[in-house]
């Protein structure tokens, strides 16, 4: 039986991948095909609760904490992603990678342990396919600096957030999974052709 896609959209702040996500959205609506978007952290109500501690400004938790904090509010949304699973399109806005760039790449937690709990919370949940966006340095520092009010994870150093990028690239390339790049300094209205023409060979 054909299974419907699990898509995530991963990236550094500022990439875009939020912007694209809803574009998605609107496309799987008008043609009334069943979806479900969840965010991480958040997505669920529970999983909310915990994004709130974790990026309030007023946090500061160490590493390890925020680790398990990412970890514990994906563990929220497996219930929601196991029971639509294969029937609806899942889109999912950063997951795996994300703790894997963030934690790992990015603040040198050691690998395994993450894999492991990855593991632990997934079982035999599989993504389908991953849109990574990436962005440049300049870009990345402008579209942060319109933003409204800032979390806790917008305000790293340029260097932090190129090894998390260069992290993101590595398991691109890496995997066995299948991932397409998208290049956010580039025409958004191309890249939103490029995404829904990917998008219309993963349902049909
Ligand atoms: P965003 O929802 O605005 O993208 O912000 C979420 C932040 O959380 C972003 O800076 C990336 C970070 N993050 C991690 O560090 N590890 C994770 O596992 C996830 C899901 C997010």
């Amino acid at each position: 039986m054909y299974k419907k896609p699990i898509i995530v959209f991963e990236g550094i702040e500022g990439s875009g991948k939020s912007y694209h996500i809803s574009k998605v959205s609107k496309f799987l609506e008008k043609k009334k095909i069943g979806y479900i978007k969840i965010r991480e952290p958040g997505g669920s109500l529970n999983s909310e609760k915990i994004r709130n501690l974790i990026l309030n400004k007023k946090s500061n938790f160490n590493k390890k904490t925020d680790l398990l904090l990412y970890l514990a509010a994906r563990s929220e949304n497996v219930n929601a992603i196991t029971k639509f699973y294969g029937k609806k399109v899942i889109l999912i806005d950063r997951f795996t990678d994300s703790t894997i760039a963030y934690q790992h790449y990015g603040m040198g937690i050691n690998l395994k342990i993450i894999n492991i709990i990855n593991q632990f919370l997934l079982k035999n949940i599989k993504i389908t396919f991953t849109f990574l966006h990436v962005v440049s340095k300049k870009n990345l520092f402008l579209r942060l600096k319109k933003r409204k009010s800032l979390n806790r994870y917008d305000k790293f150093n340029a260097n932090f957030y190129n090894q998390v990028q260069n992290g993101f690239l590595k398991l691109a390339k890496s995997s066995k999974k299948s991932y397409k790049i998208i290049d956010s300094n580039l025409d958004i209205k191309k890249n939103e052709d490029l995404i829904l023409n990917q998008l219309k060979k993963l349902i049909k």
